[in-house]
């Protein structure tokens, strides 16, 4: 019989049991971890850590982690053969889940806080020495409540049963406690403060809040202001006097995520009009500046994360994540290196624009020949109503910007800058964006802003909790589909420009 042995992967916590010997590039290849220079020990990029195990490296492997600077607990997995049982820290999935380490301004302060960002697919918890701003430590996990459902409705159903809400609840509240309590364990400092941030649904969650409100119109939570909680309500025992924080929502289905993604862009503070949207399955946006801001939340549906796709997948290994026209054909680039499984939402973006740019799809969306098969490499196609999936996606999120710049007295032209935030936001290519008028400014006023929410969550540890009430009284929530243009203005932004 051949030999096992268990490879377990962070931040993941999946275990797998793989035949001894088995190279470890086959092992992680199915997890979205790319290899950017083909397994040549060149790039880095498919670093892993060893948390525990060991797997042996010959003389090339010790050269390239030594050009490379790595620290003795580091691998490259392209160069690695699994021979035991092992735990392995992948920085990719980090990455994936986008663990932010960006600069911003601050007033030093003594001690550490750690900024969580709980995300309705991953959280991630920063430990930051509050002196100089730094993340010491980093702790990234899937939410354990994703067994109920991928989507916050299938949490209000599921908060709606018996119990469902303690469950939850109390499901949540552990696993945050456990990422802190492994930030700190072994470092014997004192939590001075904690913040979470969040969507209106994690926020009601994790507080415990019966969340029926959020299951009918007009979407209204029961609370979502600042809580604010002792280590003992929430059976977090092994910290002292720590302040905990989850931030209040701005309205609606606009959580405190996007609060913090204000603080992260800082249009608050600005004179010009700033706008910042995040491409989720609800579609947030915000746009004001300094003298006022207003926010809405749009049912984009999960086109973007390519759900409700005929061949579509998540950004992982076999994924098409950009199209590119050569000439007549197309070219793709799969993730993973791999013969092509789906297409994942950067990819649709660009497959879209080029069927557009090549003229076999029309204005309207519709296939300019019906005999036509819309094929964009050796086994990805789409269909006639993937596109449409599409347009009712780039439909609700320029329709929502279109009806708060209106209701700002203003044009898109004004807008003096637009951030995308979000991890997917980071992967989309903006010329194909624009092309398709998914966002209709021009591209030198776009920019990325990755993690916002984690970034604004890690700010929010220097304040207090004044000017974030700032924030609060300077923003109004506008119900998007009660505008009586909505419809009008929806079915317009449904065409391509
Ligand atoms: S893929 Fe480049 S070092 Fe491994």
């Amino acid at each position: 019989m051949t030999e096992k042995v268990t490879v377990r992967l962070e931040p993941l916590g999946k275990d797998l049991d793989i035949t001894i010997g088995t190279p470890l590039i086959d092992v992680i290849n199915e997890y979205g971890i790319e290899f950017p220079c083909g397994g040549k020990g060149i790039c880095g990029r498919c670093k892993v850590k060893l948390l525990s195990g060991n797997i042996e490296v010959d003389f090339m492997h010790q050269i390239f982690l030594e050009t490379l600077r790595l620290d003795p607990e580091w691998r490259l997995a392209c160069l690695s053969t699994v021979n035991q049982n092992i735990t392995l820290e992948i920085s990719q999935l980090d990455s994936i889940i986008l663990a932010d380490n960006t600069n911003f301004d601050f007033t030093p302060r003594t001690g550490f806080g750690i900024a969580v960002d709980l995300g309705t697919s991953t959280i991630v918890a920063q430990l930051v020495d509050l002196s100089s701003g730094k993340v010491c430590d980093v702790q990234t996990s899937i939410n354990p409540q994703s067994r109920y459902g991928a989507d916050i409705m299938s949490r209000i159903s599921f908060a709606l049963t018996t119990n469902g809400l303690n469950i939850l609840s109390e499901q949540i509240r552990k696993q945050i406690g456990s990422m802190i309590n492994n930030l700190i364990s072994t470092k014997n400092i004192d939590i001075e403060k904690i913040t979470i941030v969040g969507n209106t649904v994690m926020h009601n969650l994790f507080c415990n809040i019966d969340v029926s409100g959020l299951a009918m119109y007009p979407f209204e939570p029961a609370e979502a202001g600042f809580k604010y909680f002792s280590p003992k309500q929430l059976d977090w025992n092994f910290l002292k006097e720590t302040k905990i924080v989850f931030y209040p929502s701005l309205g609606s289905f606009v959580g405190s995520d996007i609060l913090a993604g204000i603080e992260a862009s800082g249009l608050h503070k600005r004179n010009e009009i700033t706008a910042l949207i995040d491409l989720g399955t609800n579609g947030e946006i915000v746009l004001g500046n300094s003298s006022g801001i207003l926010c809405a939340s749009t049912a984009a549906g999960p086109a973007f994360e390519g759900t409700n796709i005929s061949m579509g997948m998540k950004a992982t290994t076999g994924a098409v994540s950009s199209v590119t026209l050569n000439n007549e054909s197309f070219d793709v680039h799969v993730i993973g290196n791999v013969p092509p499984r789906g297409i994942c939402g950067s990819g649709l973006i660009d497959a879209v624009a080029v069927l557009l740019e090549s003229g076999k799809i029309d204005f309207s969306g519709q296939k300019v020949n019906d005999a036509d098969e819309l094929i964009i490499c050796e086994g990805i196609k789409l269909t006639q109503h993937d596109i449409q999936e599409f347009q009712l996606a780039k439909a609700a999120i320029a329709a929502g910007l279109q009806i708060l710049v209106n209701r700002l007295g203003k044009t898109l032209q004004d807008i003096d800058r637009l951030y995308i935030a979000g991890g997917f936001g980071n992967f989309i290519n903006l010329d194909n964006v624009i092309k398709l008028g998914l966002i209709e400014i021009s591209i030198h006023k776009i920019h990325k802003l990755g993690n916002s929410a984690l970034i604004g969550a890690k700010m929010l540890l220097f304040m207090e909790e004044e000017p974030v009430k700032e924030i609060l009284k300077l923003t109004t929530h506008v119900s998007l589909e009660s505008n009586k243009n909505f419809q009008d203005i929806f079915t317009d932004k449904m065409f391509f420009v």
